[in-house]
């Protein structure tokens, strides 16, 4: 059977830039296509999800230029998007299409929100029932997934929503539909997601009784500029990890972004023995930023993960739960069913891949728990075509014998050149 076999490393060292943070370069192309005249993107990833961010910009009017570390946008403002001639295809991106219904939204023009077979299950009531609510047309299947058809008002309502799932892609959309609208719109979060789009655009943000709001006004316009985007804190876990389990191993990754709702992470490596140091923190167009340093030092205790901290590592959880069994640690994941639905179902395919590599695993609706000292053996693994499944077992390769994906070009999505990487750093 055909795979990508996974060669074991002895150790990892050297120094890596990582690919630019997917979130914060989605919206640095978003916000320019909103702001009137060029703005200037340093360090946009160049992985296949914010890429198709820049195909749907185009297809809706934007000149968008890449140049080696550059990238241009030509704003039109918020109104100055023209309709599209086909159906805006998304890719595997949820970010990008969840953040184009807010926007489309508002348009004048009719326009339809396609992706590939992974983001066509994902689901997307939870954008579109606020989006209506504000007076825009707009659905999909009777299940909710895309297609979605959306048909623009340019005279939205202002909305004050409550999340009931923690979702930044889904309070990004709400604000951003917020900007054609006639007054305030607020959404309030119980659980606290990040919050790129906030501090990207300066919202202001406050505490009420519910939790943490923040706000746009309608008819705000957004200034062209220039922005950094710092490296990537979901794509950093992988070599984390890797450099952790891995003996004699010492790597410093490179401006990593530090944000407090992103680096939540690097506490949970910290706990559990790595050698994590943070260094050189400077503050980067309103995003923090960090060198971070790991050597080797193995993992050791328990990695009990809650439903109130899942969203703060949602992305980073497939990671965590390889590195914990690899390391022989206890691992419990609960209130986490927004798992279920990622780029695949990851409780699904980290239960059975983890089965596969002979973890005795208890699967939960809502996560799944393995106990200490597993003698984990290498094993086929299925991805599903998910990036982040793809790098959390290819990871486990480098430490354990055997183990073979059958997909490893999917990690192109959010990790261009992630096996060169690896390459690299072994070969030191
Ligand atoms: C993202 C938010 C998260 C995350 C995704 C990127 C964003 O999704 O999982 O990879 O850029 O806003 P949800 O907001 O749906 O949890």
């Amino acid at each position: 059977m055909s795979g990508h076999a996974i060669e074991p490393a002895r150790r990892l060292t050297g120094e890596v830039m990582l690919p630019g943070d997917k979130s914060v370069s989605h919206r640095a192309l978003l916000f320019s296509a909103l702001a009137t005249g060029k703005s200037v993107i340093h360090g946009l990833s160049a992985a296949q999800d914010p890429k198709s961010t820049v195909h749907c910009l185009r297809a809706l009017g934007i000149e968008v230029h890449e140049e080696r570390n550059t990238t241009e946008v030509i704003g039109r403002g918020t109104r100055g998007f023209s309709a599209p001639a086909a159906a805006l295809d998304c890719g595997n991106s949820g970010t990008t299409m969840r953040l184009l219904c807010g926007i489309l939204s508002g348009q004048t023009f009719e326009s339809t929100l396609t992706g590939d077979g992974s983001l066509m299950k994902r689901p997307m009531k939870r954008v579109l029932g606020p989006l209506a609510k504000m007076g825009a047309s707009i659905s999909g299947t009777p299940a909710g997934t895309a297609p979605i058809a959306v048909k623009g008002n340019p005279y939205l309502r202002p909305l004050r929503f409550i999340a009931d799932v923690p979702s930044a892609q889904v309070k990004s959309a709400i604000l951003l539909a917020g900007m054609y609208a006639a007054g305030e719109t607020t959404v309030v979060e119980p659980i606290p997601t990040r919050d790129h789009t906030e501090r990207m655009l300066g919202l202001k943000s406050f505490d009420v009784p519910e939790g943490r709001a923040v706000t746009t006004q309608g008819g705000m316009s957004i200034p062209a500029r220039e922005y950094s985007v710092p490296g990537d804190t979901s794509a950093a876990v992988f070599l984390i990890a890797a450099a952790s389990l891995l003996p004699g191993s010492d790597i410093l990754l490179k401006r990593v972004s530090v944000n407090p709702t992103r680096a939540q992470v690097f506490e949970r490596f910290r706990r559990l023995g790595v050698s994590l140091e943070v260094v050189e923190r400077v503050t980067v167009a309103g995003e923090e930023i960090a060198d971070v340093r790991v050597r080797a030092s193995g993992l050791s205790g328990a990695l009990d993960i809650s439903a109130p901290e899942t969203a703060s590592v949602i992305d980073e959880i497939p990671m965590l739960a390889v590195a914990a069994a690899v390391a022989g640690c206890s691992f419990r994941l609960r209130g986490a069913q927004e798992l279920r639905v990622k780029e695949s179902d990851r409780i699904e395919l980290l239960v059975k891949n983890l089965r596969s590599m002979e973890v005795e695993v208890e699967e939960y609706a809502d996560g799944f728990a393995f106990g200490p000292n597993n003698a984990v053996i290498g094993g086929r693994i299925g991805t599903a075509g998910d990036h982040r499944i793809a790098m959390a077992f290819g990871v486990a390769g480098l430490v354990v014998p055997g183990v073979i994906l059958d997909d490893a070009s999917c990690v192109e999505v959010s990790f261009p050149g992630f096996w060169n990487t690896i390459d690299r750093l072994r070969s030191h």
